[in-house]
């Protein structure tokens, strides 16, 4: 019997690893600055949760999510996003009641769809996400977006592209998911079957619809542009007011549908242009859902945020040939020779790494050649070198790599101030 990964998974591994650790200290670091909080949520929560939260109209709960009973014969679902729980969080957690609002959080973590895995589209993906609770002030609508393009600028991406739009507040989109059934019912069985059975409840969805992307009504349907009023258009102004005032570029794409149901006002994603990346040219998305709150069982409260996932920061930064400054190499590969010297190596590399030097030693009986070698592929700095005579003036041999220098070094200072031999 072998095994073999679930589809659409992935491993990480030594190589990959340190590129991951990179971009979530950026992320740890970036939320500092901008003064949001990390918050960490279950992997899975009660099924409800999602239908309610992202909406039972849309693909994800419709056809993507993980969902299985535990033997308390409750319904589960493993996350297929993070707003939702954070939401319920917020909800049981009372935090509407903080004296500090509005409430700024982020997380990073898995996040499981079933979809048709391809380049960019996995059945495990980890998001970054914000999520802003309670202020309606357009101006953190500003701050996330400037979060978000932030990240990809100091990640070293190019050619970004933020997309927004508005989709108005309850009123504007009820006005306008009357004008597109209007649109859409007389000729609506030219379409799919899921574009069918979302015309009354969702006409909206039908915009996102890959299979009846090419249908000539597609391009001529009404704009929510046309059907915003005037508390909507001044919000949408607002933002695009504070966008401009931090010098971020943007477009507007009145035919910008987001693929979860709780948007309402602002609605965004973040593109990457230029060719060598696949389909799948979205990097991130997000907008505001005020309503998503209440819908969950909490008082009023406006809300909006972003997600993007990793995965696709990878890809877009191999696409662009963008190297990531990571960590890789080791401070000191301590190489002993004989079996006094070997039984003193465990004391030496323990209190060097006390020092917080990164070290390392051989524990596969190498001969000092092949340790040598060792050290190399471990790109060491320095190797340490201890044999019986070495040992016998209680002393190493430090050999610096880069300059080949050696110098005998006193055990005790090794043992108490390795610093001074060592540049980290
Ligand atoms: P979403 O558009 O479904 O929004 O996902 C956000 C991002 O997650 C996408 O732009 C993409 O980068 C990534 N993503 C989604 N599905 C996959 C997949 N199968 N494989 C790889 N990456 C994927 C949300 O999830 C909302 N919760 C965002 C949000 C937060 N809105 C407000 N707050």
């Amino acid at each position: 019997m072998s095994y073999a990964i679930p589809r659409g998974t992935q491993d990480i591994l030594p190589g990959q690893s340190e590129k991951w650790q990179r971009i979530e200290a950026l992320i740890h670091d970036l939320c500092r600055r901008y003064n949001y909080k990390e918050i960490r949520t279950p992997m899975f929560e009660q099924t409800e949760l999602f239908a309610r939260g992202v909406g039972d109209t849309t693909d994800i709960v419709q056809k993507e999510m993980y969902t299985f009973k535990d033997r308390g014969d409750r319904s589960l679902t493993l996350r297929p996003e993070g707003t939702a729980s954070v939401v319920r969080s917020f909800v049981e957690n009372k935090m509407h009641g903080l004296p500090d609002q509005p409430v700024k959080l982020y997380y990073t973590g898995p996040m499981f769809r079933y979809e048709r895995p391809q380049s960019g589209r996995m059945r495990q993906f980890v998001q970054f996400g914000v999520e802003a609770l309670g202020s309606a002030d357009p101006q953190i609508d500003g701050e996330v977006l400037a979060l978000a393009m932030d990240f990809y600028k100091e990640i070293g991406l190019q050619n970004v592209k933020l997309v927004i739009n508005s989709l108005g507040d309850k009123d504007s989109r009820t006005a306008h998911k009357e004008a597109l059934i209007s649109h859409f019912k007389p000729r609506i069985n030219e379409f799919c079957s899921d574009c069918q059975s979302r015309l009354e409840k969702n006409p909206l969805r039908i915009l996102d619809c890959k299979k009846d992307r090419d249908h000539e009504l597609m391009g001529t349907a009404p704009s929510i542009l046309d059907y915003l009023n005037d508390a909507s258009k001044e919000y949408f102004e607002h933002v695009q007011k504070a966008l401009e005032s931090m010098g971020i570029a943007y477009v507007i794409d009145p035919t910008l549908v987001r693929g979860l149901d709780y948007y309402n006002n602002t609605a965004f994603e973040i593109m990457l242009e230029g060719d060598g990346f696949g389909a799948i040219t979205t990097l991130a998305g997000g907008g505001r859902y005020n309503g998503l709150v209440e819908e969950i069982g909490g008082p009023e409260t406006p809300g909006i945020g972003f997600a993007l996932s990793i995965e696709r920061v990878l890809m877009a930064l191999e696409a662009q040939q963008v190297e990531l400054q990571t960590v890789n190499q080791l401070d000191v590969y301590l190489v002993s020779l004989g079996d006094e010297p070997k039984d003193k190596t465990p004391e030496i590399i323990h209190s060097l790494r006390a020092q917080g030097i990164s070290c390392d030693t051989d524990y596969m009986d190498k001969k000092m050649k092949a340790q040598m070698k060792a050290a190399n592929r471990q790109q060491a700095k320095y190797v340490f070198i201890l044999g019986e005579d070495e040992l016998d003036q209680q002393s190493v041999m430090v050999k610096e790599m880069a300059t080949g220098e050696q110098t005998l070094v006193p055990l005790a200072t090794i043992m108490s101030d390795a610093a001074s031999i060592v540049t980290t």
